[in-house]
């Protein structure tokens, strides 16, 4: 039986935090496990308002990292707001300060038009050549001191990184040579994914660009051995709506469409910089994958299908501080494989029938074929992740770490136990928020056995809002 909605209980999908905490868990269950040592960092909106103003979208919010430092058997937490340059000016603004993605500034089209959205620095966190980036999709990463989070400044990895230049929230790592892959969605003079290689040292080395017919949105990546993977939505911003949100007559996120009918692309960039190969396919409405790989002479790739239209996953964003409004829709898509032939077939398999989100696997299978996906789920088609789900591609098997009532998951990260040979031989650390009491936890799970309880689970003294994306560093973290 799923539980009752949000407009039923009123409970809230998104409490924003303005307090900034340090403090070592002094109230939790169970034990931290043996072995389970270094950092999990997380980066999600912090609040959803700006100078005063409430902010429309999700993806708004300023950026605020959180930090869970684990050693010698204790978890000590901090959180930071990232001070960029529209948070720190939105502390005295009179309003947002800057334009937002999703909000418009007080003022009309006159303090709107030729505005671009301001980087809130809020998406994904990621730690690379002893740097702490906080990412956002449209814009540079800002680094932050990985002990106190305090904010250092915008990083352009020495200059290779233009004003303009963007360096998106989901980077994937090369596990032989420590490379990081990325890419920036870029607008001027033509539509383009501009992709990187972030080798070792921290210098960035262009890799040439991936062509789109029109302005697009794309919000992912894969990597395999040979090639970084695109795949595409059809997820356009029409000349007529994109100028209509430049002169500040609408918002950029409202000048997105869905055009199913040009179905979905997808570009495979040879990491050694030889030209991309395009595919085109039915279309799919994503934004994340999971794990890609070679297999053979194909191309694997895995991602979260929502089967929905924009407007319905747009509508889960929108107006969040008065509760997400997910409309009776189960939270999030199902984990499906798009298989590339070297004739260029692109065959769709539904790997389950789990409805989730957040989809994250043991990072050392990075390009390579890999066994386990782990997801924020919806148990019984509930509206927010109530559950951890595991899926075993080698078997069909789908297993359920389901919270207690109205908890709600943020993604789950796997880290594998020290000297570990099963690809699931670890555990996965998962913050948790209890919407009834708005507080959150951490909860420590055995990856092979989920549906035992956490081995062990941190209560936070507070809420934490959804973080979208975090990654875990052995490196403690001592933030005194
Ligand atoms: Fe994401």
């Amino acid at each position: 039986m799923s539980s009752p909605t949000t407009s039923e209980q009123n409970y809230r999908d998104y409490t924003p935090i303005h307090e900034e905490f340090d403090y070592t868990v002094d109230e939790f269950d169970g034990a931290l496990p043996e072995g389970l040592r270094g950092t999990m960092y997380r980066n999600g909106p912090g609040k959803l308002d700006a100078g005063g103003q409430p902010l429309r979208h999700l993806f708004d919010g300023d950026g605020m990292l959180s930090m869970f430092a684990i050693d010698e058997g204790a978890l000590h937490f901090r959180n930071r707001f990232v001070r960029t340059e529209h948070y720190r000016k939105s502390l005295t603004s009179n309003g947002l300060p800057y334009r937002a993605l999703g909000t418009m500034r007080p003022g009309g089209i006159l303090t709107n038009a030729l505005q671009f959205p301001a980087n809130v620095a809020n998406t994904s966190v990621a730690m690379h050549a002893g740097k702490l980036l906080a990412l956002w999709e449209g814009g540079r990463p800002t680094e932050l001191d990985p002990d106190t989070l305090d904010t250092i400044g915008v990083h352009d990895f020495d200059g290779g990184l233009t004003w303009i230049g963007a360096f998106s929230a989901h980077p994937k790592w090369d596990q032989r040579t420590g490379d990081m892959f990325n890419f920036g969605l870029a607008m001027f003079p033509r539509p383009k994914l501009a992709c990187y290689r972030v080798d070792r040292a921290g210098k960035l080395h262009g890799l040439g660009s991936v062509g789109l017919p029109v302005p697009m949105f794309n919000h992912d990546m894969g990597l395999t051995e040979k090639h970084m993977v695109f795949v595409i939505a059809p997820l356009v911003f029409p000349m007529g709506k994109m100028m209509g949100a430049g002169l500040g007559f609408r918002n950029f996120i409202e000048a997105i469409d869905y055009d199913a009918a040009r179905g979905t692309m997808i570009a495979l960039v040879p990491r050694d910089g030889g030209k991309p190969r395009i595919l085109h396919t039915d279309p799919l409405m994503h934004l994340h994958l999971a794990n890609t790989f070679e297999d053979g002479s194909d191309t694997v790739i895995e991602l979260v299908d929502f089967d929905a239209t924009w407007e319905e996953l747009n509508g889960q964003l929108t107006n969040a501080q008065d509760g997400l409004s997910y409309a009776g829709r189960a939270f999030g898509g199902k984990l499906t494989r798009l298989r590339i032939t070297p004739t260029g077939r692109v065959i769709h398999e539904t790997l389950s029938d789990i409805q989730g989100d957040f989809p994250t696997f043991n990072l050392s299978y990075t390009a390579r074929r890999h066994r386990y996906v782990y997801l924020a789920a919806s148990a019984d088609g509930n509206s927010f992740p109530n559950s951890v789900a595991k899926i075993d591609n080698d078997t069909g098997k789908e297993s359920l770490h389901r919270l207690p009532e109205e908890h709600f998951a943020h993604e789950a990260l796997f880290v594998p136990r020290p000297d570990a040979i099963a690809e699931d031989d670890g555990w996965l650390l998962v913050v948790t928020q209890d919407r009834r009491t708005e507080k959150a936890g951490m909860l420590v799970l055995d990856a092979r056995d989920m549906v035992a309880d956490p081995l062990y689970r941190g209560q936070l003294r507070h809420q934490l809002p959804l973080t979208f994306h975090g990654t875990f560093t052995s490196r403690v973290a001592h933030p005194a």
